[in-house]
């Protein structure tokens, strides 16, 4: 992650500027208030210049700012601060467009929903927090390219709302407690991949995204059911399908590896049928790694009595 933080870094270190205008100087005052005043920001005082660096404690904190001197870049990391509640002052950061927080397991309780007013938000990445609670609404945030809101305690339903942001590549909700139903159409461009792994999500994968064109999906350690065969066609775009420890049925024998796959994992699940043959003769496949074990496979020792080569295998 501190690899994305500083590529981040990089490219959203604008110009320097004489200092945080229309206030956010003083935003970030209220920032470190709410923070309970830590000792790592002591020197984040009245007139300190937070566009040109000197707001910046390496490694915890980064300022960066657009060239009219507002704050379009927060980031906290391995922030050593005592439990509090997420800093909602962070909001009135209008014209923020990065907010990345890692690693910073003091922050508790919900994501506020005025996050939903900073409008120029194009990444939020906020991994291993103590965050818990729902998630809010999103729905304003049309610029935004990259969510990410990983390894904390945030439970509920994903809101469906979600699905209306345009530009969305990255949707990366992985290890938390969601539950409910995965709604449908979360991502929809190309390039894009959706993580949901490691929650308690249940019901059925909706059909879409087999219709939709995307680059991964990994839906693994959930409690999903039923048919997930649509994913797979020699057209599809998928490089990364993860499926593993569900409790998927689906016959595997006449499924086609779409044709850039390289990670395909469908391990801990009820898949019944034959190892297909596009996967048993895939000779110019891109395939890195298939993992297919502990499936009621033909062929394999968790198959059922019934099974055979030719036919599926008995209906669930
Ligand atoms: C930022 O500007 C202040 C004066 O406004 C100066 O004292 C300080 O050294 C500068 N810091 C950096 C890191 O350039
Ligand atoms: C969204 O992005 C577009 C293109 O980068 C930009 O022109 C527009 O101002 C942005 N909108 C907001 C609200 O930041
Ligand atoms: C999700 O979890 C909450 C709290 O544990 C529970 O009340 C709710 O019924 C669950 N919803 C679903 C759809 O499982
Ligand atoms: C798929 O997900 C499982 C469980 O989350 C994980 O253990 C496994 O390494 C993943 N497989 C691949 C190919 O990334
Ligand atoms: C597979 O990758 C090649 C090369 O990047 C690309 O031209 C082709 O469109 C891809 N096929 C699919 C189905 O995405």
């Amino acid at each position: 992650m501190s690899g994305i933080f500083f590529l981040l870094l990089l490219s959203s270190c604008t110009s320097l500027v004489l200092s945080a205008k229309h206030g956010d100087g003083a935003v970030l005052l209220k920032i470190k208030e709410q923070l309970g005043n830590p000792e790592a920001l002591s020197s984040w005082a009245k007139g300190l210049d937070f566009c040109n660096g000197s707001g910046n404690i390496y490694p915890y904190t980064y300022i960066g700012c657009t060239s009219t001197g507002r704050v379009s870049y927060l980031g906290f990391a391995s922030f050593p601060t005592s439990d509090v509640p997420f800093p909602n002052e962070i909001c009135r950061l209008t014209e923020l467009e990065v907010l990345f927080i890692d690693h910073v397991f003091g922050f508790n309780g919900p994501l506020p929903s005025c996050i939903n007013k900073l409008v120029h938000l194009d990444t939020i990445l906020i991994h291993r927090t103590s965050l818990s609670g729902h998630l809010p609404d999103f729905h304003n945030l049309n610029n935004l390219t990259y969510l990410e809101i990983s390894q904390s305690g945030i439970s509920g339903p994903i809101p469906p709302s979600l699905s209306s942001l345009p530009n969305l590549q990255t949707l990366d909700l992985h290890w938390n407690d969601l539950n409910g139903t995965i709604p449908p159409a979360l991502v929809h461009l190309p390039t894009a991949a959706l993580y949901l792994n490691d929650n308690s999500l249940s019901g059925e994968l909706p059909r879409c995204y087999g219709e939709v064109n995307i680059r991964a999906i990994d839906v693994s350690t959930n409690r999903l059911t039923g048919d997930a065969s649509f994913l797979f066609g020699k057209d599809k775009t998928f490089t990364y399908i993860n499926l593993s420890k569900n409790q998927f049925t689906f016959d595997l024998s006449y499924i086609e590896i779409p044709e850039n796959l390289t990670f395909l994992d469908i391990s801990f699940n009820g898949i019944y049928g034959k190892v297909p043959d596009s996967l048993a003769t895939a000779r110019d496949s891109k395939l890195v790694s298939v993992d297919l074990k502990f499936n009621p496979l033909c062929g394999t020792e968790f198959a059922p009595p019934t099974c055979t080569n030719s036919a599926p295998a008995p209906a669930h």
